[in-house]
């Protein structure tokens, strides 16, 4: 499995036991992203859109378990590259995982981002690249974890739900908490205008999140593992 070459994270001065992505606060110097994807790619798009080729980040690749994913559709649309990596060309989930995290280590990826990526990834994987996985979750964490977080807030009669963006741990949307906020759901409880408002705040959220990564404000308690500091 070998030691992964990305060139962050590393240690913080600040604190024993605190790593920061970057030291270089303030500044974005080629930042590069891997994009994993598997349904439309909405999220993707307004990567592209608000991130690509601006401040120094580009989205190196994107990469799939479907083949047919819309959003390798619009990442070969940007120009960027794309590769798939179907369940059924592997013989576990491990080797798949492995052979995928050696592209993105191939690529000198900074971060990897969960955009709509609906494979659950090994352990191994999640080790891997601790600290440099980030998600995105259509619900507040720790409320409504898991799939149809949307539908699960309907069920649930809540009147706030939200975008996460979190980092990935071995759970299913466990990871320290990097940035939330709130989407009221409508009185009526109608789902499509929530799934609107949701996707709205997410286009949003997500870009600002990876912003806030690369400019090294983010940091992990290496103590409370749960907890990720700001330093804006
Ligand atoms: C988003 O709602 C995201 O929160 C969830 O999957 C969905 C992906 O949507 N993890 P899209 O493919 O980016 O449009």
């Amino acid at each position: 499995m070998g030691t992964p070459k990305l060139r962050h994270p590393r240690r913080d001065r600040k604190g024993a036991g605190r790593w920061a992505l970057r030291e270089d606060v303030g500044m974005v110097n080629a930042f590069r992203l891997v994009v994993l994807a598997s349904g439309s790619g909405s999220n993707l798009q307004a990567i592209l859109e608000q991130l690509h080729g601006q401040e120094g980040f580009s989205v190196v690749a994107v990469g799939s378990d479907l083949v047919g994913a819309p959003a390798l559709g619009r990442a070969r649309a940007a120009g960027v590259e794309t590769a798939s990596f179907p369940r059924d060309g592997y013989a576990s989930r491990e080797a798949r995982d492995a052979a995928m995290g050696d592209w993105i280590e191939s690529l000198g990826a900074d971060l990897v981002v969960l955009a709509g990526y609906m494979q659950l990834l090994s352990k191994p994987f999640v080790v891997r690249f601790r600290g440099r996985i980030v998600n995105i979750h259509p619900a507040l964490l720790p409320a409504f974890p898991g799939l149809d977080a949307i539908g699960q807030a309907l069920e649930a009669g809540a009147e706030v739900t939200g975008v996460t963006v979190h980092f990935v741990d071995e759970g299913i949307d466990t990871g320290p908490v990097l940035l939330q906020r709130e989407v009221p759901v409508p009185a009526d409880g109608d789902r499509a205008a929530l799934e609107e408002a949701i996707h709205a705040t997410e286009h949003q959220l997500y870009p600002e999140a990876i912003r806030v990564i690369a400019r090294g404000l983010v940091r992990i308690d290496a103590d409370g593992p749960k907890v990720v500091m700001t330093d804006e």
